[in-house]
């Protein structure tokens, strides 16, 4: 199952990504867990070594690699190169989890990056299209990482959305982007919610039939995060809608 996580900047992306990569891990199948937000600390939710997530280096910063992977010339989609070795290499692995940092996609003067920028296509083309095991995409809102070729291996795009204005917006921005990119499941996650009222302004805002869930506001979550402890360590933790979600594209 491939999925992918956006929304709003703070809405709760890596929150509702940690929790559907430890329902993965909890039910004992392998999964990628990809940090693909710049901004994203999808490592430490999910309880990672601090220190050796220090350590892991972003993918697109490994000059090395992709200059050899590149070693034939042209771009490297032209190449299809094999990048299996990097997901063994250049991940931090716990069991049946492997994290991976993507970085930020290089921006202006195109050309210039085009290798950098197509050597993370081709890791993403791997894990969507070619590898057996599930992954978890924490994304940015812009989800800029995906393209019309990975976004065909994307067969869930959730959307995180906070009861509020700018939430919305974001949200719908990321369901016209995700529409654009041909993407073919596409809900809502509503985060932080308080009251009936607050659900109510979301399935107002938002075509209530495509919510799949809703997470209340919970001071357990702050306080792990507070506190710097893994978000989820028992299944008693994962919020009853995610598992729902687990269970809808899972299956089981
Ligand atoms: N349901 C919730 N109840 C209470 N706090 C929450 C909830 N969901 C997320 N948070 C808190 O809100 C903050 C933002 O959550 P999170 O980091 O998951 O969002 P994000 O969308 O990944 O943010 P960013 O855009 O910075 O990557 C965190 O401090 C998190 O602990
Ligand atoms: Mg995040």
């Amino acid at each position: 199952m491939k999925i992918a996580v956006s929304g709003k900047g703070g809405a709760g992306k890596s929150t509702v990504s940690a929790q559907l990569v430890r329902c993965f891990t909890f039910h004992q199948m392998p999964v990628f867990a990809v940090d693909a937000d710049p901004d994203a600390n999808l490592g430490l939710v999910l309880g990672l070594d601090p220190g050796k997530l220090e350590n892991l280096r972003p993918l697109i910063d490994l000059q090395e690699v992709i200059a050899a992977k590149n070693a034939g010339g042209g771009t490297l989609v032209d190449l299809n190169p094999n990048v299996d070795d990097v997901l063994e290499k250049y991940t931090l692995q716990e069991g049946l989890l492997r994290f991976l940092k993507m970085g930020a996609i290089k921006q202006g003067g195109s050309a210039c990056y085009c290798k950098e920028n197509s050597f993370l296509n081709a890791i993403l083309t791997t894990m969507l299209l070619d590898r057996s095991e599930a992954v978890v995409l924490d994304m940015s809102a812009g989800i800029e990482h995906l393209t019309r070729g990975t976004a065909r291996g994307v067969e869930l795009m959730l959307v995180v959305v906070e009861p509020t204005r700018a939430g919305v917006s974001t949200a719908k921005a990321v369901d016209r982007l995700s529409a654009d990119l041909k993407i073919k499941k596409v809900l809502f996650i509503g985060n932080k919610i308080r009251s009936d009222e607050d659900r109510a302004y979301l399935e107002a805002s938002l075509p209530a039939e495509r919510f799949a869930g809703m997470i209340p506001f919970s001071d357990k979550i702050l306080e792990r995060a507070r506190c710097g402890e893994p978000l989820v360590s028992t299944l008693e933790d994962i919020f009853p809608d995610l598992n729902k979600i687990y269970t809808m594209v899972c299956g089981r």
